[in-house]
């Protein structure tokens, strides 16, 4: 089966998943996992009515977490000492772990660590999808659900905690009409605040590369639909 066939499948249970949902409970918050995940969460905005708040493409809340074993793994700690985030599109050439601005402990990893081991983190957190799909020869279901369970209890609680979630982009970061991951605050209302954090040049020009990447697989829904 081409990528092609498998986006259309995919697609097709993604369009009657939501609108199933929406007839049975109006007021769902949409949860978007299924893969290419930011191209699912954009089919999901253009194919329902619903506010952009209610719809959360699931994707950057696992990364973070692989990177931040990975940062855990190169500092020698425990991943509790450490904090990173990673944005963009949730697809291995995407993701745009933010080393620049991951800490331990408030202070910058990179008091710590070389640039070659820096950039060892950003790749092995790159493929950590892929190196999971191949180790289990299938996809990773543990950590995808254990992001899923922090983003709804943010949500059920209330929390307004952040998360890097897949959100529609009208103008934030320069982006628009796009679904791809960065910052949000998650409470009961959803995508309560999209948080336009300021980024580096280096940060700014790999996630407009990352949205192109997005926006090429966007188009092949238009194929499809
Ligand atoms: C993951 O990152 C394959 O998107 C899935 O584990």
């Amino acid at each position: 089966m081409t990528r092609e066939e498998l986006i259309g499948i995919n697609a097709g249970i993604v369009r009657s998943v939501s609108s199933n949902l929406i007839e049975h409970s109006p007021n769902v918050i949409i949860i978007v996992v299924s893969n290419p995940m930011d191209t699912m969460a954009y089919l999901v905005h253009k194919s329902t009515n619903l506010p952009k708040n209610r719809i959360i493409g699931m994707g950057g809340a696992l990364d973070s977490a692989r990177f931040k074993y990975r940062l855990s793994e190169a500092l020698g700690c425990p991943a509790s000492d450490v904090n990173g985030m990673v944005i963009g599109g949730h697809s291995d050439k995407g993701m745009l772990p933010l080393i620049e601005k991951a800490v331990r402990n408030s202070v910058p990893v990179s008091e710590f660590l070389s640039e070659e081991r820096m950039a060892q983190v950003v790749e092995d957190t790159k493929v950590g999808g892929a190196t999971l799909t191949g180790l289990l020869g299938t996809s990773a279901w543990y950590a995808p659900g254990a992001a899923v369970s922090a983003l709804v209890q943010a949500i059920g609680c209330d929390q307004k905690k952040m998360f890097p979630c897949s959100a529609l982009l009208e103008g934030e970061f320069g982006l628009s009409d796009i679904s791809i991951g960065v910052p949000c605050i998650l409470g009961a209302n959803g995508i309560e605040k999209i948080v336009e954090i300021e980024l580096s040049a280096s940060e700014k020009a790999k996630l407009i590369e990352s949205a192109e990447g997005v926006r090429k697989t966007n188009g092949l829904l238009e194929v499809n639909a």
